[in-house]
């Protein structure tokens, strides 16, 4: 791992719980909503992660962070539909600001290809970045068990 992923490092991700050799992300229990569908699908996002990580042992960060966004994108579509059919059905009460994040993460995936492609060369920390703050951020589970 190079220097200057702090992300990992300074662990503020409650979400991550690190190896030993701090390579992979997991998921936190604390974090599960109980619901299948939405667990497995955030999994998917770890997933993503984790490929970022690995990508930075194999320098082949900026092709793997091109196939990400692209993915992140994709992602964005399917999952936050599910999530959000689900959370009207169980009328969420944070639903609107929910959906507000979810509107942002599109934006935020949006700058990033952008970025990608006028040939940012920190992109793959950048969506790295996101995305562990993105989880970090991410209130659903606690709010879902008080809703
Ligand atoms: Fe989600």
């Amino acid at each position: 791992m190079r220097k200057g992923y702090s992300f990992y490092v300074n662990n503020k991700l409650r979400l991550f719980r690190l190896s030993k050799n701090m390579n992979f992300a997991k998921f936190n229990h604390v974090h599960k909503t109980g619901v299948k569908q939405i667990d497995d699908e955030h999994e998917h996002l770890i997933d993503m992660i984790n490929e970022l990580i690995l990508s930075f042992n194999h320098d082949n960060e900026i092709s793997t962070a091109q196939e990400i966004l692209s993915r992140l994108e994709n992602y964005a579509n399917y999952h936050f539909e599910n999530e959000e059919k689900y959370l009207k059905k169980v009328n969420y009460k944070h639903f609107e600001e929910h959906k507000e994040d979810h509107n942002n993460f599109r934006i935020k995936i949006k700058d990033l290809k952008k970025r990608h492609s006028n040939g940012d060369q920190g992109i793959a920390h950048k969506i790295l970045n996101f995305l562990g703050d993105w989880i970090h951020n991410c209130q659903l589970a606690d709010n879902l068990s008080q809703n």
